[in-house]
């Protein structure tokens, strides 16, 4: 009885509530719209700021494609779908840093298809981490070498910033550990890979070298004791009037007017150069752990209308087709394939070779180096059509190198060692 009025009461109440809620209810329809919209209007016109994984591929599956990732085509994408941008990236050079100096985004929409087999996965830092848990990874090269692992500091901090243990003065020797997975990388920075002095004319440098094509760059090769994991790359160094030796016998130069001297080619220089660093890696004795070596190829410039001291610019806006890319030198694929026949003379051999073959890949992309899109005191009035911008078609380098690391550790029979 009591229930009646209070009820009534009730219904009173209720109905004041219900207004209540309509409103409530059509202000949250509202509002979920709002978002919804923003949230569509940042898809299309954003960079989604996390790691993407692929729809396919969870990332604890390998990917076993046997096709070669390493020959296809750059595709447009709808959207540019970076893992990181430069605010994002704590770790990112001045000079690589191409948005901040006005390069358009356009280059970042283009996906490397390979022909005929899977996508490549995109970057998963965390997937990374777990495939390199406890090793210690060495890149040695030049400032290509650097480039690319500057690319991989960029995506590997999007999920861990790691600890800066070691620099040296000039910033060629460093070394940074990322705690959580027990993982070390190491930059090792050599030019040639052999051993090499500048040459002075006249008291000033001559930026040629006299390179010693038998004998290791103990600047990188005394620093190996506990890497297990090289990626080793050279070349561009390579294009200078540099002397040739073998023993104490001057064999030859390149680039040169030395008269009585005979000129060779940067190709035969260049696989000397290999051949020692690989027959050094050899001898190197890893009882516990195998020793991986991933020969990085070469990485082609793109200057046109002149060499980089002369004028010569790279400022395309698209990537080449095919067809386009035949016009290139042919200098290009004559020194990857000497590096690539470095590493398939050892076959057979006890340590373990895989090549990440990026030449073709980045010879088809004219428009992804700063070109003008730096303003730097030392680079004042040139192009950097050598170096790759971060973020960039460089990072596929890097999901390249993941492929390479997950197919080592489940397949056993990889490459050329077995
Ligand atoms: C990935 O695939 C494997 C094998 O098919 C499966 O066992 C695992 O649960 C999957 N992981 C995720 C995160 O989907
Ligand atoms: C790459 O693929 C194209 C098209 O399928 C083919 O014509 C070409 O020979 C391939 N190149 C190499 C080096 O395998
Ligand atoms: C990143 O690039 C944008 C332009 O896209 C620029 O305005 C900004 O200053 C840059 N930020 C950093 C930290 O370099
Ligand atoms: C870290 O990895 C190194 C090998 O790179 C190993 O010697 C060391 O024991 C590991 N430390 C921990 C805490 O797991
Ligand atoms: C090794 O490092 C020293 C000291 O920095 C340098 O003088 C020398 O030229 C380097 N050697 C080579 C082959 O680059
Ligand atoms: C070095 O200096 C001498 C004397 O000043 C000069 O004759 C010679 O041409 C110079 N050599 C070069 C390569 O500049
Ligand atoms: C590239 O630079 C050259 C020479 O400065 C110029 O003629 C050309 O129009 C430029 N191309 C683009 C796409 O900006
Ligand atoms: C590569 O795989 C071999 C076994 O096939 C293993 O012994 C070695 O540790 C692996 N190396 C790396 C760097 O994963």
């Amino acid at each position: 009885m009591a229930k009646e009025p209070h009820s009534l009461h009730n219904k009173h109440h209720h109905a004041n509530m219900f207004m209540k809620k309509k409103t409530t209810t059509s202000f949250l329809l509202w509002l979920l719209i709002v978002i919804s919209f923003i949230w569509l209007l940042s898809l299309i016109t954003t960079t989604p700021l996390k790691p993407q994984k692929d729809d396919h591929h969870n990332s604890t599956e390998p990917v076993m494609d046997t096709c070669d990732a390493y020959n296809g085509t750059w595709v447009r994408e709808l959207y540019n779908k970076v893992v990181y941008t430069n605010a994002t990236c704590p770790s990112l050079p001045e000079s690589k840093n191409c948005a901040k100096y006005g390069k358009e985004s356009e280059f970042l929409r283009w996906r490397w298809k390979p022909h005929g087999c899977d996508d490549v996965p995109r970057f998963d830092p965390t997937t990374f981490l777990d495939v390199v848990r406890g090793r210690r990874m060495a890149f040695v090269g030049d400032s290509v070498a650097r480039n690319q692992m500057d690319s991989l500091l960029c995506l590997l901090s999007q999920v861990e910033i790691p600890i800066d243990v070691y620099k040296d003065a000039e910033d060629r020797f460093r070394t940074w550990h990322f705690q959580s997975h027990n993982f070390t990388l190491t930059m090792l920075w050599t030019q040639f890979l052999v051993e090499a002095t500048e040459r002075d004319i006249n008291g000033s440098s001559s930026g040629g070298f006299d390179l010693r094509l038998d004998r290791i760059d103990a600047n990188w090769s005394s620093k190996l004791r506990r890497i297990d994991s090289i990626i080793i790359s050279s070349g561009h160094w390579f294009f200078r009037e540099n002397y040739l030796y073998k023993g104490d016998k001057l064999v030859g130069c390149t680039f040169c007017s030395a008269p009585n001297v005979e000129g060779l080619g940067v190709t035969f220089a260049v696989r000397s150069a290999f051949r020692t660093a690989f027959k050094f890696l050899r001898s190197c004795d890893r009882r516990e752990k195998k020793l991986l070596i991933v020969l990085r190829t070469f990485s082609p410039a793109h200057f046109e209308n002149g060499a980089w001291n002369g004028g010569g610019h790279c400022n395309r806006t698209r990537p080449f087709s095919e067809e386009e890319m035949m016009s290139l030198s042919g200098i290009n694929w004559e020194i990857r394939n000497a590096q690539v026949g470095e590493v398939e003379r050892l076959k057979g051999s006890g340590e373990k070779f895989e090549v990440l073959d990026v030449t073709k890949a980045m010879l088809m992309r004219p428009d992804g180096h700063p070109g003008t899109h730096w303003n730097n005191e030392w680079m004042r009035g040139y192009s950097d059509c050598v170096h790759w911008c971060i973020p960039g078609p460089v990072d596929l380098w890097n999901e390249l190198l993941l492929k390479v690391l997950i197919q080592n550790k489940t397949k056993r029979v990889v490459s050329v060692s077995e």
